[in-house]
């Protein structure tokens, strides 16, 4: 595995690969790896010849008060893990070289990117699509992986692949879970042990209102008052906001029929956490 810092050496070297008809995998992460991040290179080798992982803690995705500063890092372990899936190129920028002075081009999303965590992160999609699609500039992935843990995300980045006619195909795949159901996060790092139990409740919540959906119940006001009942009993939960949306739209739903998604944000402690699930 090539360890790579500057665009310029790594676009040589893809370059290279394409020429010998190889096709590029991609996954974009912030590092600090887990079981997600390696299910996404896991895929990308199944179905690439070459994979390309970066790591990059994009500072433009942080608002003023987020944890930009404390965000974990361990790249020695990062690297070992992404060598271990066989990752072939590991590219680490430095912030000034992705974002040099002077930088000063934005995509705009338009409304989906205030809706969900939009409302209280204004700027935080804003700051993701411009460094994925710059990313894809530097890459040119046949294939980009991403999980649906970061739904909101996923889905803008395939409305921009479509809208913007990227050459780049965009792969979701499943959210990895921890054995008691908690979504597998970077952001987990922050929980000590208190916190750690009642975040487990997040993922309870959600999969008791599938299960509900299931059994005939399609009215998402109960759904959520349900689901919203398991987590109010955790007192170190303060729950940003739970809601049933189109998986597409992400509108509000009306009716917890095909395509719903319930998604929700919640603070413990120092994390903000985020879960959803599909209600098909
Ligand atoms: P990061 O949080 O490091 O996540 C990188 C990728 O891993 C994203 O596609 C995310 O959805 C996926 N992922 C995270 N946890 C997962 C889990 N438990 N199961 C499955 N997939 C999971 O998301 C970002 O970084 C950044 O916003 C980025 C896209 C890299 C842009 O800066």
């Amino acid at each position: 595995m090539k360890v790579i810092k500057s665009i310029a050496e790594l676009k040589t070297a893809l370059k290279e690969e394409r020429n010998q008809g190889r096709s590029i995998g991609f996954v974009a992460t912030m590092g600090y790896f887990h079981e997600g991040h390696l299910s996404l290179m896991r895929e990308a080798e199944l179905e690439n010849d070459i994979v390309v992982v970066s790591i990059f803690v994009n500072p433009t995705q942080f608002g003023p008060n987020e944890d930009l500063d404390s965000y974990p890092r361990d790249l020695k372990k990062d690297i070992e893990l992404a060598e271990s899936v066989g990752v072939d190129y590991l590219f680490t920028p430095a912030a000034d070289e992705i974002y040099p002075p002077g930088f000063s081009t934005y995509v705009d999303i338009g409304p989906l990117a205030s809706l969900l965590c939009g409302a209280s992160r204004p700027n935080h999609f804003k700051g993701v699509l411009t460094v994925v699609l710059k990313l894809f500039g530097i890459v040119g992935p046949d294939g980009a992986y991403f999980g649906k843990k970061d739904y909101q995300q996923l889905t803008l980045i395939k409305k921009m692949a479509n809208e913007l006619n990227l050459a780049t195909e965009v792969i979701a795949l499943e959210i990895v879970r921890e054995e008691d159901g908690l979504a597998m996060s970077s952001r987990n790092k922050y929980l000590n042990g208190d916190e750690r139990r009642a975040a487990a409740s997040l993922s309870r919540a959600l999969m008791a209102a599938k299960r509900a959906a299931e059994r005939g119940e399609r009215d998402p006001k109960r759904l959520i008052e349900m689901a919203k009942s398991i987590i109010e009993k955790e007192e170190l939960i303060d729950l940003e906001y739970i809601t049933i949306c189109d998986n597409i739209s992400l509108e509000p739903k009306n009716d917890a029929t095909g395509g719903a998604l319930m998604a929700l944000a919640a603070r413990i402690g120092k994390a903000r956490l985020i879960d959803n699930i599909e209600i098909l």
